[in-house]
């Protein structure tokens, strides 16, 4: 290969790149200083896909490449491809990380029949900041579930062998490092935070993706440590690839490169280009720094030609692990796409997420489920009904999706549908309509435009016309129950005390109505569990339940005293804590019972705990049962609560099972300030409830041989 050829290895572009229209003089090839010659040297693009197209694409690109090295094709396929899944933030309420693969295995198979190679996904970062528009894509504020949810999407996109199962695709885990805590829940801004909390909070869903066998990782836009991360020598090259093991493809994010000039590290181009060859970065996704200037750097000596080599090494590697040598067009294929491509099996699959992805945050007097019986008020956000695939739904079409209003029609006849419409928060309320309506069902929430990329809000409260409508509906005196359709945990204060019932359906995909009506005429009794906490005030984020103690914390006991860790207007807690979701039914929780044993490696204290689970009431219902641990004196603060186990059972009513857990020395391990990971012996508590907050305790004292 020649240097051009090898570097051209390392450059991605948009599909625009590749459609007729474009040529050398104009667009988006003239701003890169792209030619016609250097095009036939390219290793990858992002951004398109479709059977077809991408045949097409791949064949001009082998009959003009001098070495006939195929195109790696890239897209954002992040809760589904066409077939959309809820968002990631609603999908993580399930609790369920098999289900969460489920919907991995099905968007390869639509992404990869539609001529996909990889899919920039899953992205893994914990956030606890409710105004960054991003949280929709995370899956939520707890190290521990975040990893199990990293590695379930790895393995659905990926599989066992890329080269022989064509439907799967390569993930791509982004973005690392620390993109979820930018400061003042602002977009792109700086991330600050320690190495030892990125290591104890933020790491372990990287690692968990990288164990999982991921074959990418993105760099994320923000610095860290004042080093922007596409630049980042020291988290790219020893932490990325020596501690954490990473041998993949690295790959920029979308001009991260070019923006180490507004970073202000970079005077120009070739500097910037410099920076993200020197911290390792393989592929460099649309800006022309290594296009334009890497040759030219190894030329002045001031880069080793080796550098490339690897890169190109690991870019070919992935190339041929995809099977893409002995067939570059993989598993494209027109016919099989229009079969396989939102097919009803898929539909089916997303429903039944969909419906395990909604929260039931409050159901007074038992308002739900309702009843086929009831004539149904069903107030809508004109233009927004089927606003309902969230900010990444790839190929998802709206007109595609199921609305409520289309939901409620799979249970009860038009008649008993009275469909109003509001613009503003301002509907009709002539009195007439209301006559013989039996309950208030009121969509409301966010626009998909008000969370995503580039979708950061300072205040998260619904929208005010909406705040309004429904304290007007509450004037009405009907049973009134709100369903949300958001991206992020909302300030619901506004309007949790006016409503009977609310649930959170999130943006809940393509199957969206037919989800939600199920749950709401109890087809399907709602299971899932928060996990990112709901703040009573935009002004407590960033709020999350694995929080510090601190010297003065707020207790029970001395609401009264104001020199504490508190507000002078608002409480610590959440609204809705992490962890929390009601039923229909109720659960009753045996006190647990804990028994201490010896490994019988190293005699070191093990935890086994038992209690019996039974269900109440009179539906039959799943509950998510979740085990936290506090350790009460640590090396360093240790949060009050830390999700470690969880089980979720469904019981017929009077149905009981009793569940155990058990934990060991290594669930109790914690980074040191030396960054060293390990436990002292000492007390602990056990928490076991339903919720972050409704949970019993138990103290023990553990003896750990490790730390001996
Ligand atoms: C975007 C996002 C990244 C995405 C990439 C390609 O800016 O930050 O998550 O994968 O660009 O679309």
């Amino acid at each position: 290969m020649t240097r051009e050829e090898k570097i051209g290895q390392m450059v991605q572009l948009a599909g625009e790149f590749y459609k007729e229209e474009d040529s050398e003089n104009t667009g988006p090839m003239h701003e890169m200083n792209m030619s016609a010659e250097k095009m036939t040297t390219i290793g990858s693009v992002l951004g398109i896909s479709g059977a077809q197209t991408l045949i097409t694409i791949q064949k001009e690109h082998l009959a003009k490449s001098r070495l006939g090295i195929p195109l790696l094709f890239m897209a954002d396929v992040i809760h589904g491809y066409r077939t959309i899944f809820p968002i990631s933030l609603g999908m993580a309420c399930t609790w369920n990380p098999d289900l969460i693969e489920e919907s991995a295995v099905i968007a390869a198979k639509e992404a990869a029949v539609s001529g996909l190679h990889v899919t920039f996904a899953p992205m893994v970062d914990l956030v606890r900041d409710a105004r960054w528009g991003r949280v929709m894509e995370a899956t939520g504020e707890d190290p521990y579930l975040n990893q199990l949810y990293a590695r379930a999407f790895v393995r659905g996109y990926q599989g066992k062998n890329l080269a022989i199962d064509t439907l799967r695709i390569a993930a791509c885990i982004k973005h690392f490092a620390g993109y979820g805590a930018p400061v003042a829940g602002r977009e792109y801004n700086t991330v600050e935070l320690s190495e030892r909390t990125l290591r104890d909070m933020y790491l372990p869903a990287y690692q968990a993706g990288i164990d999982e066998g991921s074959k990418l990782v993105m760099t994320a836009f923000n610095s860290l440590d004042g080093v922007p991360a596409t630049a980042n020598k020291s988290l790219m090259r020893e932490m990325l690839r020596k501690e954490l093991g990473f041998e993949g493809v690295l790959i920029s994010d979308w001009a991260s490169v070019g923006e180490m000039i507004p970073h202000g590290i970079a005077e120009n181009l070739k500097e910037a280009g410099e920076l993200a060859i020197e911290a390792g970065v393989d592929i460099e996704m649309m800006t022309g720094a290594y296009l334009n200037y890497l040759s030219e750097l190894v030329d002045e000596g001031k880069v080793a030609e080796s550098m490339i080599d690897e890169a190109v090494f690991r870019i070919l590697t992935l190339k041929n692990e995809l099977g893409l040598f002995e067939n570059p067009y993989r598993g494209a294929n027109s016919t099989e796409e229009k079969t396989i491509v939102f097919s009803s099996e898929h539909r089916e699959k997303a429903r039944e997420i969909a419906e395990e992805s909604i929260v039931l945050l409050k159901n007074k007097e038992q308002v739900l489920p309702l009843t086929v019986h009831q004539k149904v008020a069903l107030i809508v956000h004109e233009g927004q009904a089927k606003d309902v695939l969230g900010a990444w739904s790839w190929k998802g079409q709206q007109e595609e999706s199921v609305s409520l209003y289309e939901g409620l029609l799979q249970h009860i006849p038009k008649e008993a549908i009275v469909l109003k419409t509001f613009v503003n928060g301002q509907t009709e309320l002539d009195e007439d309509w209301l006559t013989d309506v039996d309950v208030i069902v009121a969509a409301i929430g966010e626009s998909s435009y008000m969370s995503g990329e580039g979708a950061s809000r300072s205040n998260i409260k619904l929208p005010s016309e909406q705040i309004q409508l429904i304290k007007e509906l509450r004037t009405l005196n009907k049973p009134l129950v709100v369903t949300l359709f958001n991206g992020r945990p909302l300030d619901l204060t506004d309007i949790v005390q006016d409503v009977d019932s609310m649930l959170e359906a999130w943006f809940p995909g393509t199957e969206a109505g037919s989800a939600v009506a199920n749950v709401l005429y109890g087809k399907k009794n709602p299971s899932g569990k928060l996990t990112m906490s709901f703040p009573k005030a935009v002004g407590q984020v960033p709020l999350y339940y694995n929080q510090d103690n601190t010297g003065r914390p707020l207790t029970a006991l001395n609401q009264d005293d104001k020199y504490l860790s508190r507000y002078l207007d608002v409480d610590n807690s959440p609204l809705f804590p992490f962890g929390y979701g009601l039923s229909y039914t109720y659960f009753k929780y045996s006190p647990m019972q804990v028994t201490l044993t010896k490994s019988k490696k190293n005699q070191t204290d093990e935890v086994q705990i038992k209690l019996k689970i039974t269900n109440s009431g009179k539906f039959a219902g799943t509950e998510v049962v979740q085990l936290y641990i506090r350790d009460k004196v640590g090396k360093v603060v240790r949060p009050i609560k830390e999700l470690k186990r969880f089980k979720k059972v469904s019981l017929e009513p009077s149905e009981s099972i009793v569940i155990s857990f058990s934990l060991s020395e290594q669930d109790f391990e914690y980074v040191h300030q030396d960054f060293s990971v390990s436990v002292e012996s000492g007390e602990f508590e056990l928490m076991i409830g339903p919720n972050s907050e409704e949970v019993e305790t138990n103290t023990v004292y553990l003896a750990f041989k490790r730390s001996e």
